[in-house]
């Protein structure tokens, strides 16, 4: 069984203290819900100080981004080893990195290995933009981006991993896809993984949609049989909204 994450990833927000604040009233405001996997994805001058703090909070945290190389004159980067003990999960491949900092699918296969290879879970994004949308593109895209990042991959490592489809146009936008259109798009990102891997893979891999999601539509989003949770940007910044989004992934299960 996948069990459902409520991941948040708080891009370039959050001073160290705030960081800590923020994970401090997430975790009284939800409890001890562990039916739930909750991630939270800083930046990364964070990690360390969340890690050392939210011991026996029911957090996992996650980088928002890994170079490949585990070290060497790359100035800004951080690699995947300086990550290893920090931070369970590592995002790889956000369209704003692919959009803004040049990422390609060529470098998200080589980051998705390089995270696998020092023991973090990639947490791969694929997205579509709205010209691509708007021209009908969408499935052949998707196909291609997952193809791309899983290239050379086993079947061990594929479904150990977590895959979020997050279409551009719906981030940060307010204009959440809606549960049907993300359900679907989730649905052929399984079936690329049962193309490449088989049924056992299809059926394990956690996927996750991004885009606008919030306590008003999360509960309709995770109705999708294929949908098994969310990348969440804008409401994983207030605690209240996080917290509610965790509880109604969580009502389903508890009971
Ligand atoms: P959003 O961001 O929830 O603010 O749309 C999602 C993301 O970029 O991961």
């Amino acid at each position: 069984m996948r069990k459902p994450m409520m991941a948040g990833n708080w891009k370039m927000n959050m001073t160290v203290a705030e960081a800590l604040d923020l994970a401090r009233q997430i975790n009284q405001l939800v409890g001890d819900t562990t039916v739930v996997e909750q991630l939270l994805c800083p930046p990364s001058v964070c990690l360390h100080p969340l890690k050392a703090t939210t011991t026996g909070m029911p957090f996992a945290l996650g980088a928002q981004n890994c170079h490949w190389q585990d070290s060497g004159a790359f100035t800004g980067e951080i690699s995947p080893p300086m990550l290893r003990g920090l931070a369970d999960y590592v995002i790889i491949g956000h369209s704003e990195r692919r959009q803004l900092f040049g990422e390609t699918d060529e470098t998200v296969n080589k980051k998705t290995r390089a995270a696998l290879a020092n023991q973090l879970i990639p947490v791969v994004c694929v997205g579509e933009s709205l010209e691509q949308n708007e021209r009908g593109e969408t499935t052949a895209i998707i196909t291609a981006q997952v193809q791309a990042a899983l290239e050379g991959l086993s079947a061990d490592q594929v479904q150990s991993l977590v895959i979020a489809y997050e279409p551009i146009w719906a981030i940060g936008t307010g204009r959440a896809a809606t549960a049907q259109t993300a359900g679907e798009i989730c649905g052929l990102v399984r079936s690329i993984l049962h193309d490449m891997h088989g049924a056992p893979v299809a059926a394990a891999t956690r996927i996750l949609y991004g885009g606008s999601t919030k306590p008003d539509n999360i509960g309709a989003i995770m109705e999708q049989p294929d949908i098994d949770g969310a990348l969440i940007g804008g409401a994983s910044l207030e605690a209240g909204s996080y917290a509610e989004m965790v509880k109604i992934t969580a009502e389903p299960y508890s009971g």
